[in-house]
């Protein structure tokens, strides 16, 4: 058995190698010596590795790459940037929280007289510090963290460019549509981004084995979709499935052991911004829209009598007397009755405003009914009818404080800038996030 240079390896060479093992990552080359004992996992390296090559060069030139960095997270024993060492990159780490497999890939390239240029340095992926890489690498840890949002956090700070990721998953026939019920996908962002959830599974793990987590803990396996939606939320772009599942499996596991897998190429602008910055924007955007639609006199009017006032003898028009029905429906119906909600409001948020009469449907009746009057010029009844909510005792906080901004709004028409001052004041301590009217703010 021959290295690369013609020399021989030794038996205490072999010996000592041994005892830096297992070598169960990627399987170490050299002349016809071949260190390596990959196991259940065999292959796995050099696929991935093949599509972190190719995903690289598919973006960057090797210009640009003379002028990079990256990162391999969870490195081992540093076999990934090893293998990608040909690539003209200004600089290579690998960081691995385990002392032994840093040691372990030092050995094996001293004794298999195999150089590179890659730094491997103690460290975690919870702990990744401020240097900033053009490429990172995550692979084969994800699944061994206590928490892959943080994870994954620590990855997007690092990285300027482009991010590597290589997980195993589990199947996406556990994100059902029951489950999208079950968790109640109703939340802001929904009505922005796509309808969207992953799932992850929870198991216990030792540190045992040199590739697991770092101590006894819970670990997490995420779902395709939910590797996804948290390089979505970070900012990441062009979000690519270089490998799914069923190709993974394809072509590593090949059915022998139940895994999946999958590895996610995907791209960062450097002024990228993560989602939670597009926040303030989308509650901008829902409560400029609320406050803009105003719904009309005809039925709403009927609807503020006869659920608000108790006016019992109003004659309602079939659009409000449906409204009215749907107050009364038991939940099962009542969703059945949105959908005639909608095809009779068609305007999106007008639906949105309806559909929500349901729940504490008094307070948000006459909000809509003291927009209406204001709109109309009828300052006076406006203020009455929105006061009436802000001070009621336990009135609903999204009717408080829209009634709030309308009130502080009509001060701010009838000049009253001390009131004008006072809701806002009331409306922002209700609801920090609410919109008010910045103009507003600015004169007073
Ligand atoms: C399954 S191995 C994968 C090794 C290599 N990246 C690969 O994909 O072949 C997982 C590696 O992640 C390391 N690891 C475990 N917990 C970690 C953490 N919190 N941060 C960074 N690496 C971690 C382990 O020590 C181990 O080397």
């Amino acid at each position: 058995m021959r290295l690369h240079d013609g020399s021989e390896i030794t038996a205490e060479q072999i010996e000592e190698l041994n005892a830096h093992g297992p070598y169960s990552m990627a399987v170490w080359k050299s002349g016809d010596v071949a260190i390596g004992n990959e196991e259940g996992l065999q292959g796995r390296s050099a696929y991935f590795t093949s599509l972190i090559r190719q995903s690289i060069l598919a973006r960057f030139s090797l210009d640009e790459i003379k002028g990079f960095s990256i990162l391999d997270i969870g490195c081992n024993d540093g076999w990934v940037l090893h293998t990608l060492s040909d690539l003209p990159f200004k600089k290579m780490v690998g960081i691995e929280p385990r002392e032994k497999n840093i040691a372990k890939g030092r050995k094996v390239r001293e004794l298999l007289k195999l150089t590179n240029s890659v730094e491997y340095r103690l460290g975690d992926i919870e702990s990744i510090g401020d240097e900033v890489f053009d490429i990172v690498i995550c692979a084969g840890v994800l699944y061994h963290v206590e928490s892959i949002p943080l994870a994954l956090r620590n990855v997007r700070n690092a990285c300027r460019r482009m991010v590597f990721v290589e997980s195993r998953c589990i199947s996406s026939k556990y994100v059902t549509r029951d489950l999208m019920d079950e968790i109640e996908m109703r939340d802001l962002v929904y009505r922005f981004k796509e309808r969207q959830c992953g799932i992850t599974a929870q198991k216990f793990e030792s540190a045992y084995h040199d590739g697991s987590a770092r101590h006894a803990t819970i670990v997490n396996i995420p779902s395709a979709e939910s590797l996804i939606m948290n390089l979505s939320i970070l900012g990441f772009e062009g979000i690519d499935v270089v490998a799914d599942l069923d190709t993974y499996r394809e072509s590593v596991w090949q059915d022998k052991r139940p895994l999946s897998g999958i590895c996610i190429a995907a791209t960062l602008d450097p002024a990228a911004k993560m989602m939670e910055s597009e926040e303030q924007t989308w509650i901008d955007e829902y409560e400029s829209n609320l406050e803009a639609t105003v719904l009309d006199r005809a039925y709403i009017e009927p609807v503020y009598r006869y659920i608000v006032l108790g006016d019992m003898a109003t004659n309602l028009p079939p659009k409000s007397g449906t409204t009215a029905e749907y107050l009364t429906l038991a939940a099962s119906k009542a969703d059945e009755m949105k959908a005639k909600l909608a095809s009779l409001h068609q305007d999106k948020y007008e639906i949105e405003i309806v559909q929500n009469f349901r729940y504490s449907p008094r307070d948000k009746i006459a909000l809509e009914y003291g927009k209406l009057l204001k709109s109309e010029g009828r300052l006076g009844e406006a203020l009455e009818v929105l006061k009436s909510i802000s001070s009621k005792l336990n009135a609903d906080w999204r009717s408080v404080y829209r009634s709030f901004h309308l009130i502080s709004e009509i001060y701010r028409e009838q000049q009253n800038v001390a009131a004008t001052n006072r809701y806002r004041d009331l409306c922002l301590k209700c609801n920090q996030k609410y919109p008010v009217n910045r103009r507003a703010q600015a004169e007073t």
